[in-house]
């Protein structure tokens, strides 16, 4: 399927746009994925020209690591679809000069018309432009033509700013034009979550608590702040990874088969299970979850600093960087199979796993004890999936020991594409199947807000891992008896 030709408006020249954004789409114009039409205008406080935002990009495809080598050929043709209009975010004079540009380039690049807005910028300023848009014109669709809205996260602080958010961006925007971003969802392996539970017949009669015992989502970064301290200050693990990705991942391990593969259908079963968390009262907080902020280590060898002593955090701050949550999931698949989520800064290493812990079997014959038997399924990196099952050692003895069973990607060859390629592309085809719809983000908020709500106080002892370990000790006590985090 090849995209309509489109303008794609991106508010914001910081370091998503610099990182990913570009990045991605120049990617997928080496894969001949865009319109030959497809054209950027960049909208940023800098004072540049056409070329000014050329000579960005042009070193941002350069320096990524995800574009592979460079292409002269594919940049030349890229790089003539490149515009920018200078001016600052809030006020109608920027937005007057975009409406133009657009008028210009649609006209010069014959895009038909269409428009899809990023907006890559602090979120203070989602809705002032998704106002300011409104008041050109600039979201009204027409015969043949379509206007959309893409929104990074975060998206709000808390329930309240992403139900005013929300209800701010509808005084202009209607739901279907309106696409959150959230890029756990562009990677291919979580899309692989549905493949592989309802494309098969072996796993999904197990999915569920008559079989499974426990659930374990990791997400371990080895990063600490790169830079980002005082955004995250105001963030915390919280906001930052709970709320969206691992909530996401969540969803699409715990939620019921969708009639099809309908963005309404897909998200609307993500929307039932996450109503199906059972709340978790403000006092019994410490049982579910466990917060941490990590002070200095090592890691990789290297003495690395503690995160109050990070550029931009407040030398006595108390924001999480580390969160372990139990989540219950009160239904007939679920009832009894707490879901064990965990996130965080400055562990030992990168990875995301998620583990499908599965019960003992109902007797023990075997002299030794049978280990359970585990699905993980690798989102990153080593990409794949392992299933862990006892098997006889050679030998006169039934004795028993785990082995493995392993699938990578690799398989594939190599994958293809970045997850934000894949959602730019997917926001251009109209297809919002990977994109959170408002009901969910609001859910998601819903639980975070509680749980932030009891962290208030007293007032937490951090730093209280080392960077370079994998987190606080109460973390292990969260699992209960006879269960252990996976060793990644
Ligand atoms: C972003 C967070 O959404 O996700 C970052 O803001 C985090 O703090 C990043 O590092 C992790 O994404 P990925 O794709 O590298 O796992």
């Amino acid at each position: 399927r090849t995209p309509d030709a489109c303008v794609l408006v991106i508010f914001g020249v910081g370091d998503l746009t610099q990182r990913k954004l570009l990045p991605a789409l120049y990617r997928l114009a080496m894969e001949g994925e865009l319109n030959p039409n497809f054209s950027i205008v960049g909208v940023g406080r800098r004072d540049w020209s056409d070329e000014g935002f050329r000579d960005f990009a042009e070193d941002s495809v350069k320096t990524s690591k995800e574009t592979g080598d460079f292409d002269q050929q594919t940049w030349d043709g890229f790089q003539e679809g490149l515009f920018f209009v200078g001016g600052p975010f809030d006020q109608t004079e920027t937005f007057r000069k975009l409406k133009e540009k657009i008028e210009e380039v649609s006209r010069q690049r014959d895009t038909g018309g269409n428009v899809l807005f990023y907006l890559a910028t602090p979120p203070s300023v989602f809705a002032p432009i998704a106002e300011l848009l409104g008041e050109q014109g600039l979201q009204e669709e027409g015969d043949g033509f379509w206007r959309r809205l893409v929104i990074e996260k975060p998206f709000g602080v808390d329930l309240e700013s992403a139900r005013q958010l929300n209800a701010h961006i509808h005084q202009t925007w209607e739901e279907h034009q309106i696409y959150r971003i959230d890029h756990y969802l562009g990677k291919e392996t979580v899309q692989n979550l549905m493949a592989m539970r309802f494309g098969n017949v072996i796993f999904e009669p197990l999915w569920n608590r008559q079989y499974i015992e426990h659930i374990q989502i990791t997400a371990s970064e080895d990063l600490g702040m790169e830079g980002r301290g005082a955004y995250y200050e105001e963030a915390g693990i919280m906001r930052d990874m709970l709320q969206n990705h691992l909530m996401q991942m969540f969803s699409l391990v715990a939620m019921e088969p969708p009639a099809n593969f309908d963005a309404n259908a897909i998200r609307d079963e993500k929307v039932k299970v996450l109503k199906s968390i059972t709340p978790i009262p403000k006092e019994r907080v410490a049982e579910f979850a466990v917060r941490g902020q990590y002070g200095k280590g090592t890691l990789y060898g290297e003495n690395v600093a503690g995160y109050r002593e990070e550029k931009g955090v407040n030398p006595e701050s108390v924001t999480p960087t580390y969160v372990a949550l139990k989540l219950e999931v009160n239904n007939w698949r679920w009832q009894g199979v707490p879901f064990f989520l965990r996130t965080a800064k400055r562990l030992p290493k990168k990875v995301t796993e998620i583990a499908v812990v599965f019960k003992n079997p109902p007797s023990d014959i075997f002299p030794n004890k049978a280990e359970r038997n585990v699905l993980a399924i690798r989102i990153q990196p080593d990409e794949g999936m392992s299933l862990k099952f006892n098997s006889k050692v050679p030998g006169q003895d039934n004795y028993l020991r785990e082995v493995v069973m392993d699938f990578k990607y690799d398989a594939f060859g190599q994958l293809t594409g970045t997850p934000y390629g894949r959602l730019l592309l997917d926001s251009m085809l109209g297809d919002a199947t990977l994109f959170p719809r408002e009901d969910e983000v609001e859910l998601a908020w819903q639980l975070v807000d509680g749980i932030l709500e009891a962290w208030k106080e007293p007032a937490p002892e951090f730093p209280n891992y080392k960077a370079g370990t994998w987190g606080p000790d109460a973390a292990d006590d969260l699992l209960g008896p006879n269960r252990r985090w996976r060793r990644l």
